[in-house]
């Protein structure tokens, strides 16, 4: 395979052909934090949050499935490049839900230490959020579709790893969501002895039954720490 060099942060890196620039950063030890990739899965360029500066692009790229090409000078962690990732964790937590100081999952939340690692804070910015009742149909999947950022990963994971293709996405724009079959709660026999997509959720919307949604149950809520 041929050998590409590309300028990373005013450095010389060589990779090659057919790798993106996510992974060469990897392979050179810059870190580049992601919400929707993932490297078994194909890149679906959802989430922004890997955005680098490349020169002679007008617009920021995509780092996660952006080709690296030779000769090209990349910036991963520019003044621009570092705002606009805030933006689109600060965007992501506006439209979450309010209730990560009591999510389960909060130790892991992928996306609650990007914005720690970004030096977010409370989002500046006041967005409708979306709410859904939780899903506890499924003694295998519970779904709290209220912390999903539409990532996809679990579109992916059910499909390419677990083979079963249980979700899709639906709607558009602010409406869009996760759905099964018809918009139905999940509720499926396949998911017996599988916790792919769980494994996958990089936030608290997909858990093991019994663990989420306490605050949304009207039972008392302890919050400790
Ligand atoms: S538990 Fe497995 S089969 Fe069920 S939705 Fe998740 S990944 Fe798909
Ligand atoms: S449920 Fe989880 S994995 Fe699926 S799209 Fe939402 S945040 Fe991503
Ligand atoms: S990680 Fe690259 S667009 Fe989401």
């Amino acid at each position: 395979m041929a050998e590409v060099t590309v300028t990373m942060d005013g450095s010389q890196a060589s990779g090659r052909e057919g790798m993106t620039i996510l992974e060469l950063a990897q392979e050179n030890g810059i870190d580049i934090p992601t919400l929707c990739y993932r490297p078994e899965l194909p890149p679906v360029g959802a989430c922004r949050i890997c955005v680098v500066e490349v020169e002679g692009s007008r617009t920021l790229v995509g780092s996660c499935h952006t080709p690296i090409t030779q000769g090209m000078v990349t910036y991963t962690h520019s003044p621009k490049v570092l705002e606009t990732r805030r933006i689109v964790v600060e965007l992501l937590l506006a439209s979450h839900c309010g209730t990560c100081f009591v999510c389960e999952k909060a130790n892991v939340c992928e996306l609650r230490k990007i914005a720690a690692d970004l030096e977010v804070g409370l989002p500046r910015f006041q967005m409708r959020k979306r709410y859904y009742p939780i899903e506890d149909i499924s003694p295998y999947v519970q779904r709290d579709l209220s912390k999903c950022i539409l990532c996809r990963r679990c579109v992916r994971a059910c499909r390419d790893i677990a083979r079963q293709d249980v979700f899709a996405i639906a709607y558009r724009g602010f409406s869009s969501k996760v759905v099964v079959d018809f918009d139905q709660p999940l509720d499926k026999d396949v998911c017996r002895d599988c916790d792919v997509c769980i494994s996958f959720c990089p936030t608290g919307a997909l858990s093991k039954p019994g663990h989420i949604g306490e605050e949304k149950k009207g039972k008392p809520l302890i919050v400790t720490g």
